[in-house]
């Protein structure tokens, strides 16, 4: 056999007899010529098999085998510009490695439901893959910014004595002769703690919320990416995710053309993410609501409706700043120039995509922390450590989290989050 190459390297291969091993994604017959398009996840290639060129066993063999078996072929590889990827190979041999049953997924459109059913093998469609490699190349853009930055990734636990963020989402088990145990809704507390010892500290992994909401935005797992850093104040907060943001978008766009091209996206919308971003306070985008006709009361926190209202106003995410405190967790500073607001910050995606970042100075003075816990009804041991942080040398100190898949379905410009994870998990799903 001929060396095994990838359809991404057929480049480097021209005029060359290499041998090709993947899947049938397509193929049709005309007289003496067979068109097999084989994908094999780095990309797409036409197989011309010329009666001609070929044994007439190997002829036979190349209508016979059905969507998704299995196969291998060597041929001369040539360049084709009307071919899908620009090349296409002149097939000499052929060998099937494993023929497919008849194959659920057909061309015709199917429901939803069936295919999420069948998310095992979706995955293997021109679509989704495209979102996958757009999800790998945005998760390797998120840890680069934040590498090349003297952040150093911290991995907090995933099991947990305590909410973070609000007890009604808390997936709870029992934790040997502990007690009941949590799922990590964030590991922002953790990454506090990070801060304190490193300085910048980033965390990235699965969180959960046990999310009653049924919506195009919510998953029960998701994966968060959770910076904290010590010395930042608000401001600094808002600076870093702005150019954060900036940095991951224009990644996408400089390396993943093709990607987005199968989704249908339209990029110029992507192209203006540049710095800077519109900075809006939570009174600000009240006026926005009620200039736009929305009966909202100062104090409430924004559906996805009004943040749909709000983010329509501009061509680029905005960041909105300083909401009532009451609405925000116990950790977040207040603003000592009016104690009814936080010094929190959500980015708002453009295009109705809603929050994809929630964060805020946190809380350094050790009286007021322990205030807001016992406000919160929160169990005060539990927090111990966690005011360790204020009582040894506290520090001003900021973060935020950026929840990956929403970043994902709004740069992808999907409709729906759960095309932007390979398994998702929801309230009404935890299958395949
Ligand atoms: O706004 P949230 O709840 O903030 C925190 O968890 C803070 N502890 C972060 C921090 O300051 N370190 O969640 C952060 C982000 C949201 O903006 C959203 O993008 C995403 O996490 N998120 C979800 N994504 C998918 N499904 C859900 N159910 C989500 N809940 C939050
Ligand atoms: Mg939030």
């Amino acid at each position: 056999m001929l060396k095994h190459v990838y359809i991404n390297k057929l480049s480097q291969h021209v005029g060359e007899e290499v041998t090709l091993k993947g899947w049938l994604y397509n193929k049709r017959a005309s007289g003496k010529l067979k068109f097999l398009i084989l994908r094999d996840g780095s990309g797409y290639c036409q197989c011309v098999v010329f009666k001609g060129n070929v044994s007439e066993e190997v002829f036979e063999l190349s209508g016979s085998f059905s969507q998704e078996s299995s196969f291998q072929v060597t041929g001369k590889v040539k360049e084709e510009a009307r071919s899908v990827g620009g090349y296409e190979l002149d097939v000499t041999d052929l060998k099937i490695i494993s023929s497919a049953e008849e194959y659920p997924i057909t061309p015709k459109d199917h429901g939803i439901e069936f295919l999420i059913d069948h998310r095992h093998l979706w995955l293997r469609s021109k679509r989704q893959v495209a979102i996958m490699k757009i999800r790998h190349r945005i998760v390797k853009a998120i840890r680069d910014f934040f590498d090349s930055r003297d952040f150093t990734l911290m991995d907090p636990p995933i099991i947990t004595p305590n909410a973070c963020e609000g007890t009604s989402t808390l997936f709870e088990m029992d934790y040997f002769d502990l007690g009941k145990a949590y799922l990590t809704q964030s590991g922002q507390l953790y990454g506090e703690a990070g801060a304190m010892a490193l300085g910048k500290i980033y965390t990235f992994g699965p969180t959960f919320r046990a999310e009653k909401s049924k919506t195009r935005r919510h998953l029960t797992e998701f994966w968060m990416i959770e910076p904290e850093m010590a010395f930042y104040e608000l401001e600094d907060n808002m600076d870093l995710a702005e150019e954060f943001l900036e940095y991951v978008v224009q990644s996408v766009l400089k390396d993943k053309q093709e990607e987005l091209e199968v989704l249908g996206r339209d990029t110029s919308k992507l192209e203006c993410v540049k710095r800077p971003f519109p900075r809006v306070s939570y009174d600000e985008a009240v006026e926005i609501l009620k200039k736009n006709g929305v009966d909202f009361e100062w104090g409430n926190d924004f559906g996805g409706g009004d943040e749909t209202i709000i983010s329509n106003e501009f061509d680029r995410p905005v960041m909105v700043h300083r909401y009532p405190s009451a609405i925000k967790a116990f950790y977040m500073k207040r603003d000592p120039e009016r104690d009814e607001v936080a010094l929190a910050v959500d980015v708002l995606a453009p295009e109705g995509y809603g929050e994809i970042i929630g964060g805020s100075q946190r809380e350094d003075n050790m009286d007021l922390l322990l205030e807001r816990i016992k406000e919160h009804d929160l169990p005060q041991d539990f927090f111990e450590w966690y005011l360790d942080l204020r009582r040894y040398g506290s520090v001003p100190h900021s973060g935020f989290g950026l929840g990956l898949e929403r970043l994902i379905t709004w740069i992808c410009g999907i409709e729906h989050i759960r095309e932007a994870i390979p398994f998702p998990r929801m309230i009404y799903r935890n299958t395949p």
